[in-house]
């Protein structure tokens, strides 16, 4: 029966998330939600089975995301319900986006952020989510977005959609009984001392948590901008997640400080005392751009009283227990992907990473969605790299891969060594492409949206 209800589409963006009397008469704002924006709201809330919260919370919700530049899109049903239903005036199928920027390596470009999507388990496979997100795509790709990201909470979705993993984050377990220690040597390398830690109120710092944040995302590749409004949420300074207008009070901070300013700022929040048994605290928030702060900042954090295990995220790779002198006192307790990359524009993609040696190769891209496929040509020469886009392959002893799309996206943050080894990437320049896309440094995107 479902199949056959007539849809509509719909755009709902900026201000028509607010009351249009959310105004004063001077002009000054009432926030207030709409009531277009109230559905759309509690459709996507309960699509992941989460409280809407309350209208106020809603109102906030509504001046976040509009401040943040999110766009909605979807469908509604076209025709009324039955007259013993109660009027229903939420979407079936719903796809935010809004504007960032990703650092790919060398360079930083503009990327468009999707986020709440879902369709209501009235309306599944029937193509919903084909539409919304070809048309998000291809929208993205005209206004001139090199990029597209997203996160996911299944991971058999999106790669058909062009997307593929960018970033992961590894969920660490420090065992404080354990009796740990960041390595002198280590300390001393990265000059530590030069600085110091300040317990803050980590809800007060959103100023200075955007800066670092700025600063953190122009040396951080596979990180994203993060838009202000989940700064707030990330410090606490609001707690939409927890249903709740007002700051957090339970929230710990600790910033280090140099003489040129800030460096590192870490937001501690524990687990309770329910199980008497261990006492967990977790760093909710890490934020940092250089070692020197990300080292000074933990000597501290590690030294908390009255915590037996300190959870953490980070990027693949055990950083942190490299820097201690028991590494066993850190333990992987999940792995996930975060960040998933879709290329819109793949000349643009190709000349804002480093490249591991000079030389040239021919991507043959292949995109099922026809945004980007086709082949390119690309040349690394003194570490700076050239692309575009060729009719056929240039056979001045330039060697092919042939890949797909979304694992070309992969690679190029995080190297193709694994797709090759599955047969995913392929072509006589697979060795070549592989030491081409070695990757130095593990992307890390520290949010999730
Ligand atoms: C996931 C969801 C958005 C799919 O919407 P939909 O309109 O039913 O999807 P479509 O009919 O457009 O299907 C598009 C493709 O995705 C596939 N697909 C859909 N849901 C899938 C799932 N859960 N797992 C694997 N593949 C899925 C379909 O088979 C179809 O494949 P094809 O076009 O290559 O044949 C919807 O089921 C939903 O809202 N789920 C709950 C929330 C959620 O998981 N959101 C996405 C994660 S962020």
């Amino acid at each position: 029966m479902s199949l056959s209800r007539p849809l509509t589409p719909f755009t709902l963006a900026g201000d028509d998330f607010i009351e249009p009397s959310s105004h004063d008469a001077d002009g000054a704002e009432k926030i207030k939600a709409s009531e277009a924006y109230r559905h759309l709201h509690q459709q996507v809330e309960l699509g992941f089975y989460v409280d809407p919260g309350s209208a106020d919370l809603i109102d906030i919700w509504a001046r976040q995301n509009r401040d943040m530049g999110l766009e909605f899109r979807g469908f509604r049903e076209a025709e009324p319900r039955p007259d013993f239903l109660p009027r229903w005036q939420r979407p079936v199928g719903t796809i935010g986006g809004l504007p960032s920027t990703l650092n790919v390596g060398s360079k930083i470009l503009p990327a468009w952020l999707i986020t709440a999507v879902g369709v209501a388990p009235t309306h599944r496979r029937r193509g919903i989510l084909r539409r919304m997100i070809t048309e998000e795509l291809t929208r993205a790709q005209e206004q001139g977005y090199p990029l597209a990201a997203l996160t996911v909470s299944e991971g058999g979705i999106y790669e058909r959609f062009g997307f593929g993993v960018s970033t992961y984050q590894v969920t660490q377990t420090i065992d404080r009984r354990r009796g740990i220690q960041l390595r002198p040597e280590v300390l001393e390398a990265l000059n530590t001392t030069v600085g110091q830690v300040y317990e803050v109120n980590p809800t007060e710092l959103v100023d200075l948590a955007d800066r670092l944040d700025r600063q953190s995302h122009e040396v951080t590749p596979g990180s994203i901008r993060r838009p202000r409004p989940i700064q707030e949420n990330m410090l606490g300074a609001v707690n939409l997640w927890g249903g709740s207008s007002e700051a957090h009070r339970e929230l710990k901070g600790y910033v280090y400080i140099t003489e040129d300013g800030p460096e590192a700022l870490a937001v501690i929040s524990h687990k309770g005392w329910e199980n008497v048994e261990v006492s967990t605290g977790v760093i909710r928030d890490l934020q940092f751009f250089t070692r020197r702060g990300f080292a000074g900042l933990m000597d501290t954090v590690l030294n908390l009283d009255l915590v037996d295990e300190l959870k953490y995220r980070e990027a693949p790779g055990r950083a942190l227990a490299t820097a201690m002198i028991d590494p066993r006192a850190v333990k992987s307790t999940s792995e996930s992907d975060l960040v998933w990359t879709r290329l819109l524009d793949v000349v643009a993609a190709l000349e804002s990473r480093d490249y591991g040696q000079d030389g040239s190769l021919v991507l043959d891209v292949e995109d099922a969605m026809g945004l980007v496929d086709g082949l390119y040509r690309l040349d690394v020469s003194n570490g700076s790299a050239r692309a575009e886009r060729i009719d056929a392959p240039q056979h001045d002893g330039v060697d092919a891969v042939t890949l797909d799309v979304a694992h070309l996206a992969t690679a190029l943050f995080r190297g193709g060594g694994a797709l090759a080894e599955v047969g995913l990437i392929n072509g006589p320049a697979t060795e070549q492409f592989l030491r081409m896309f070695a990757v130095v440094k593990e992307p890390f995107c520290n949010f999730g949206f």
